[in-house]
Order: C-alpha cells, then structure tokens, then sequence
C-alpha cells in the first residue's frame, strides 16, 4: 500500500471496540488510538477545573487548554493530561456520566480531531477506534469496521471491565450514552459509508480479529 495503513473501528459502548481494535494492531504490527480516551481525558480535565460540563459554551471556551497525549502502543496504550497519567481517572462513574454531553461540543470536537489527526500522521500504519472515525476521522479509511452487539451483552463486558457488580445500571449507563452519542449533531455515531458491520454477540474475541485481519487483508489484496 502506498500510504500508511488505517484500520477505522467505530461501535456502541461494549461491542468489544476496544479488545478488537487492540487485538487487530497487535497481530498486524499497527499503532493503535483509542479516541474514546481522548474525549475522557478532556472530561476529566473539565470536571478536575469546575468547569460545568452541561454548559457547552464554557466547555467550549475552554477545550483548547487541557494538554492530552496518548500513547500508541496497543499492549500499552497510555493517556496523559498535562502530564499526569489519567488512565484509571477516566473510567470512573464521574466520568462515565459526563463525557457524552462534553463530546456534542464542537469545539471540544474540533480540537479532538485536530490531535487525532497529527497521531494518525506520524509513523506507519494504526488502528484507531471510537464513534466516528470512518465518517469524520478518517473518511478514505481503505478498512472500516462498525462493531455492534446486543445491549445485554455490552452490559455484561463493560459491569466485568470495570469490575461493576451492577449490570442492570452499567446497562442504563451505556444506553443512556449511546442515545446521546447517535442523537448529537456534529459527528453522531453512524455506520460509515463502506463500512463492514460485524456483530459480536456470538462470537469470541478471537473470531471478531480474525474478521477484520482477513478485511485488512482483503483490502491490501484489492490494492
Ligand atoms: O469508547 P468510550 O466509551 O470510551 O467513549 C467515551 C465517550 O466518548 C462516548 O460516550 C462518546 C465519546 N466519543 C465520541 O464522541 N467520539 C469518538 N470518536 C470516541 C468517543
């Protein structure tokens, strides 16, 4: 392929993005993004500064300020906000309940996609997941993917991520979520033009990579 490979991976909340999309850059020797951190990591630093996340002009006047840098290693990724290491902060309650109304801000969406397109440029191929990644992020993807599963399912993966013993409320948590992140009106979570959906409920996270490898495959065998 002439240009550096990019692997979009866009889905709901716990359709296995994040396993898959991990599983894929390993296997394949790609970088991997995962913008999703990105969007707490600028959560974090609101709620962390008082901002009140419900008013999206102050979020707005104030999204150009954090200083967030992921790091691309798919059996590592990292996540620093001005230099403190926020990788466990971002996955918490307080989080979990702001990060959709901080990411219908356009400014905040402008400033995301700015710093996920200087990541994608540097360095060789990636697999980058989140919810629009095929349809804002990187559009000419040669491989993109949208991953679903049925909301019982994602709510039984995401309680077990995050060792919640409550899978009726995470179910809440993430349908909530997935409402606001498909209603928004810049960037929604939609299928991409010329994505391949994959339904993960009944499959392993070892059938799911083997999927998309043999998509990328496919991809490079066309070029
Ligand atoms: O993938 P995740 O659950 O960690 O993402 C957290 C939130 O970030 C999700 O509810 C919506 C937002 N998000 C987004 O709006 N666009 C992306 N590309 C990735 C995530």
């Amino acid at each position: 392929m002439s240009s550096p490979l990019v692997v979009a991976i866009d889905g709901t909340s716990g359709s296995g993005k994040s396993s898959t999309s991990r599983g894929v850059a390993d296997r394949l020797g790609l970088r991997y993004l995962d913008t999703g951190a990105m969007f707490r990591a600028m959560t974090w630093w609101m709620l962390r500064h008082g901002v009140d996340v419900h008013d999206p002009a102050a979020v707005a006047a104030r999204c150009t300020e954090p200083r967030i840098v992921s790091g691309t290693d798919p059996l590592a990724p990292t996540i620093t906000v001005d230099g403190a290491d926020v990788a466990v902060a971002i996955r918490q309650d307080d989080v979990n309940a702001a990060v959709s109304p901080v990411s219908t801000v356009p400014e905040v969406r402008a400033r995301l996609l700015e710093l996920q397109r200087e990541v994608i440029a540097t360095d060789g191929g990636i697999v980058v997941e989140g919810r629009d990644i095929g349809s804002v992020v990187v559009p000419d993807a040669p491989v993109k993917v949208y991953l679903s599963a049925e909301p019982g399912a994602r709510a039984e993966r995401r309680a077990a991520e995050q060792g919640a013993a409550d899978v009726a409320a995470t179910r809440e948590s993430l349908l909530a979520r997935d409402q606001i992140d498909s209603g928004r009106a810049t960037a929604p979570l939609v299928m991409a033009d010329g994505a391949v959906q994959i339904d993960t409920t009944g499959h392993t996270l070892d059938e799911v990579i083997g999927l998309v490898v043999a998509l990328v495959a496919d991809a490079e065998a066309r070029t």
